[in-house]
């Protein structure tokens, strides 16, 4: 009996692997062809005003983004911070599924921007199960973004999710511009990112 329960755990994690690896194989595919569309470089030639870009980022790749942007636009950075400093562990992630669920969101630290002195916002950050991390909804739930142009922004593994749709519904009085999301990909498509910037910035 032992033996058979012991078979049928083998087969199953066999079958769980083979299952991480094409979803692995299909994500790697699927980057690569979308970043083939930015293999060549463009000029960048947006003029954006006076740009702000506020950014959550936990591990640093929507903080990269976020740098890129605000190289690009010669515009300030604001990083949104949690009063709690998040550790990781497999049961933060269920306790973000769970807080995600109710609602709840973490306190921010310090003061939030003065957004009145801007022409456009972007706001971006991790997708966290499918939606937007929760410091995305203590910030977005505190600022009244009347009278600016707002443009969201996200990193995720490789989905999205309702990212833009939650945006969209929590921005208090913003005209939502074009949303970019990027996945976090190897080194090697480091100029395709950037060229994906540029382009998407130029087309805002
Ligand atoms: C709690 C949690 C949930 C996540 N959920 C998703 C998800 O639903 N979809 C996805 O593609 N990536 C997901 N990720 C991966 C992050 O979105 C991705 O690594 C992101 O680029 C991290 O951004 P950061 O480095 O700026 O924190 C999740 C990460 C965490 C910590």
């Amino acid at each position: 009996m032992v033996k058979k329960i012991l078979i049928f755990l083998l087969v199953l994690a066999a079958i769980g692997g083979v299952c991480a690896l094409v979803h692995q194989l299909k994500v790697a595919y699927k980057n690569k062809k979308e970043l083939a569309a930015f293999a060549q470089a463009e000029t960048y030639t947006a003029n954006l005003g006076k740009v702000l870009v506020v950014y959550y980022s936990w591990t640093g790749h929507t903080q990269d983004i976020a740098e890129q942007i605000a190289a690009l636009t010669k515009g300030d950075t604001y990083r949104i911070q949690t009063q709690e400093e998040f550790k990781s562990s497999p049961a933060f992630y269920a306790r973000i599924k769970k807080e995600l669920g109710n609602k709840i969101y973490p306190p921010l630290e310090g003061a939030l921007p003065d957004i009145s002195q801007y022409d456009t916002v972007f706001v971006g950050g991790p997708v966290w199960w499918y939606t937007m991390a929760t410091p995305l909804y203590s910030f977005l739930g505190q600022v009244d973004f009347k009278g600016k142009k707002v443009i969201p922004f996200s990193t995720q593994g490789s989905n999205p999710g309702t990212f833009l749709e939650d945006f969209t519904a929590s921005a208090q009085n913003a005209p939502v511009g074009t949303y970019a999301n990027f996945n976090n990909v190897g080194e090697q498509y480091k100029q395709a990112v950037h060229n994906k910037i540029v382009h998407w910035l130029n087309n805002l």
